[in-house]
């Protein structure tokens, strides 16, 4: 073979080798059924993780479902992204337009991967990327209050996005520099509360999304956490949360724990915006101890 030819062959080789890694590269990783641990379902606990998770914020009906009760998440309300506007489904139990036919595994591998039944990558306005840190139990706990609401027709509308197909297997590619999935650890030195309020944050709160910024792969900037900075959602800023109270933001971490629960209400008016406001609506339907160790938590924050 002439050596110019030689030369196009290896290159012609390395591509193809290239695009076949980048190929398995960007293929979605599911957990398998061994992974999800045997569980008995509690209702109660899964209510109060809907919640602290704010999944109605996202999932509410949408416009066209005037009549349906607004506390079930039925979906199909528009969310704006910087990339488009999703339609985030139907979480009622619905067989055919809700979730009523998934299997735990199925549910799991969406909300603690970010892989859809059909074995898609989802996109991380969903924040899984948070959601993946939680117990598993507590997610599993939140499809049994799911199956426990009313059924809601509601059929999925479609993303409106550019590419989609590209655009998923793009988010497999990221999932590998960015996507962290060891579940929250307690730090043995902190008292209980403090542990469970640092749970809430980093797991189904996800705190982290908004008030952490983000590195050049779009993935979290661990030595700048909570300090604030663009938010994700393409306009204006998110504040710090750090030393909340040496600032004099707060009195001290009850008078935290009043604005979580109270927000606009009582004259705290730094909870409003940039859908703060609905995190401040989803804190206060948590029992009072949840939001007493949120508040210790985040007041501890240097
Ligand atoms: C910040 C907004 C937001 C929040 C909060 C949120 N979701 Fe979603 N969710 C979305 C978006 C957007 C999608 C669609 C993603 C896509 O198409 O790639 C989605 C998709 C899903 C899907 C996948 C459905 C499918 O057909 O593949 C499930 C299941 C789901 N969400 C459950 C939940 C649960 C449970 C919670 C609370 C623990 C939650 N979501 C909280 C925005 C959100
Ligand atoms: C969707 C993005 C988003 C999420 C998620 C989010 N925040 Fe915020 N947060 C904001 C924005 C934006 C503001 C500023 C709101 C304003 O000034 O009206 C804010 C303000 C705050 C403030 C007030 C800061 C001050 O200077 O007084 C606190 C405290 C706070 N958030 C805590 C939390 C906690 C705790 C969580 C998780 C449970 C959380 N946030 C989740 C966007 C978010």
């Amino acid at each position: 073979m002439p050596r110019r030819s030689r030369i196009l062959t290896s290159i012609a080789v390395l591509a193809v080798a290239g695009l076949a890694v980048a190929w398995g590269m960007s293929a979605p990783h599911p957990l398998t059924a061994a992974e999800i641990p045997a569980h008995q379902p509690d209702i109660a606990n899964g209510k109060v993780l809907f919640n602290a998770a704010g999944c109605l914020s996202c999932h509410k009906p949408g416009p066209d479902l005037k009549n349906v009760d607004a506390s079930l998440p039925a979906g199909g309300s528009p969310f704006k992204t910087p990339i488009g506007t999703f339609y985030p489904p139907n979480l009622t139990p619905d067989p055919e337009t809700g979730i009523g036919k998934w299997t735990d595994l199925e549910f799991v591998n969406a909300v603690q991967r970010g892989i859809s039944p059909e074995g898609e990558n989802l996109i991380p306005a969903f924040p899984y990327t948070s959601y993946a840190r939680m117990k598993t139990s507590d997610v599993l706990d939140i499809k049994a209050y799911l199956a426990s609401l009313s059924p809601v027709v509601s059929p999925e509308k479609q993303a409106q996005i550019p590419a989609p197909w590209l655009l998923r297997r793009g988010v497999g590619l990221w999932k590998h520099i960015a996507f962290r999935t060891d579940q929250w650890q307690p730090d043995p030195g902190k008292p209980a509360e403090w542990n469970l309020g640092a749970y809430i944050a980093n797991g189904p709160g996800h705190c982290n999304e908004c008030h952490t910024p983000r590195n050049m792969f779009m993935a979290f900037d661990w030595s700048k956490q909570f300090a604030g900075g663009p938010h994700p959602g393409g306009e204006g800023k998110v504040p710090s949360l750090h030393d909340l109270i040496g600032r004099g933001k707060y009195k001290d971490a009850s008078d935290l724990a009043s604005a979580f629960q109270n927000g606009e209400m009582l004259g705290y008016e730094d909870m409003a915006s940039g859908g703060m406001g609905e995190v401040q609506t989803n804190l206060s339907k948590l029992p009072d101890s949840d939001v007493q160790a949120l508040a210790d938590y985040i007041s501890s924050l240097k």
